[in-house]
């Protein structure tokens, strides 16, 4: 039996994990200057922590999870999403306990049994932010400004930020139905999910791709006209901050997200480089969802940036790092007694951080040595032998100029490190 990787689930290694790691590290920097400490939250939970936030009705919740066997009294699932998880951990810890505004960040596989195309995972990973106690346009704005930021500081430029505001538990019902009504009327061009859709979750029609719905959605009632005063204020302020930071954005009616929990501010980043899985990032305010899990009600705004989606952008575009793993050193030792000294002197250097390859292969030949310390690229080779160490020495090849030096046995580590630019 040929065993394979779930389809929709990928292996990763060598340069291409290179370069994740690098751009990792980059977005966990920059989320961090911006003062967002890690969370990191189990990758099971109870079916209820997603099913009570994302909504019964969703497409995640309905069709997505993937449900696992666990104890007959409880219905264990893998996170489809970070968010909800995350609520549960400030509730269950109570992480808002300050009052103050709290930032933070994980960076977590999540889990959605949907058909696999580009762009569209089964296990992906997200960058999540989210920020607690803080009701303010402000931290809206922000946030969005952080993206944008992290996308220029990576180098992308090819990307539009969309925004809308979906109200609140005031306003978004009585638009809903206003909804309904319109759109009811339209059933007959609208697609069969759509048509499902229409009573339990017009507003989710607003975001179908398909063409029939698409012509009915342009021309459907827009929630922004019918905003209460308090979330016309807050989406007014949203947008003069993002002004005020310099980030261009458009205002987009179709932005409302396929999750339940979602308030007032809703955003994406789309780019066109992705093809029809176009966004970048999803996110908006979600404020007063830990009710649902008995915790006292709290202002949140967070986002998820898909990490697939921002390598394959960053592949386009030829902005990956080039990542270099040659070794600094290759060392050759022929003999038993030579291998002897190099291998101490390979370990005391790798220890200081050293990067050095040896062969422990005791039968190779100087001539197949030198070919694989060209093949590892690396930029000096060391080689002892017989005749090397009846003068105390090894010699230290510089395999870019072509020159060799002898070095002394006994000053091997400190001449090592000093070429490697580690202080001895
Ligand atoms: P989401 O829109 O479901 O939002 O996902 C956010 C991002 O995750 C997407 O924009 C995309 O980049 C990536 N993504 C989603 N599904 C897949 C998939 N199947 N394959 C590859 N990438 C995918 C959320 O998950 C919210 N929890 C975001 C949030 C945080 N809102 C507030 N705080």
């Amino acid at each position: 039996m040929e065993l394979r990787a779930t389809r929709g689930m990928h292996d990763l290694w060598g340069e291409t994990l290179a370069q994740w790691s690098a751009i990792e590290r980059k977005v966990k920097s920059v989320l961090e200057s911006f003062g967002y400490r890690e969370i990191r939250t189990p990758a099971v939970e109870r079916i209820e922590v997603f099913s009570h936030t994302v909504g019964e009705e969703t497409d995640i919740v309905e069709k997505q999870m993937y449900t696992l066997m666990g104890d007959v009294s409880e219905k264990l699932v893998l996170r489809p999403e970070g968010t909800a998880s995350f609520v549960r951990a400030v509730v269950e810890h109570q992480l808002n306990a300050s009052g103050r505004a709290e930032r933070f960040y994980y960076y977590i596989p999540m889990f959605r049994h949907e058909r696999p195309q580009k762009g569209r995972l089964r296990q992906f990973h997200q960058f999540g932010a989210e920020v607690i106690n803080d009701p303010s346009p402000e931290v809206d704005a922000e946030i969005v400004a952080l993206l944008d930021h992290l996308f220029g500081s990576l180098g992308v430029k090819e990307y539009a930020v969309r925004v809308n505001s979906i109200g609140c538990s005031e306003c978004r019902p009585p638009f809903t139905e206003y909804l309904k009504t319109y759109l009811q009327s339209h059933a007959a061009v609208l697609c069969e999910e759509c048509r499902a859709r229409l009573d339990r979750s017009p507003l989710r029609i607003l975001d179908c791709k398909k063409e029939g719905c698409r012509a009915v959605a342009e021309k459907s009632p827009r929630i922004l006209h019918s905003l209460c005063v308090a979330c016309r204020n807050h989406h007014e302020g949203f947008k003069k901050r993002l002004a005020l930071l310099s980030v261009p954005f458009e205002e987009d009616p179709f932005i409302v997200r396929g999750l339940d929990y979602y308030c007032r501010t809703a955003f994406e980043f789309l780019s066109n480089l992705l093809g029809s899985q176009s966004a970048l990032v999803g996110g908006g305010r979600y404020d007063g969802i830990s009710e649902r899990f008995g915790g006292v009600p709290f202002p949140a705004v967070g986002f998820g940036l898909g990490m697939e989606r921002l390598m394959m952008v960053l592949e386009q575009k030829k902005l990956l790092p080039v990542v270099d793993r040659s070794p600094i050193y290759y060392f050759a030792a022929l003999g038993e007694e030579a291998f002897v000294v190099l291998y101490r002197v390979a370990f005391e250097l790798k220890k200081r951080g050293v990067g050095i390859e040896m062969s422990y292969d005791g039968e190779k030949r100087l001539k197949s040595h030198l070919k694989q310390a060209d093949r590892l690229g690396s930029h000096f080779t060391l080689i002892c032998g017989e005749e090397e160490l009846k003068r105390n020495t090894a010699i230290l090849k510089d395999m870019r100029q072509g020159t060799q030096i002898e070095i002394p046995i006994q000053n091997l580590d400190e001449e090592l490190l000093r070429r490697a630019g580690i202080a001895t």
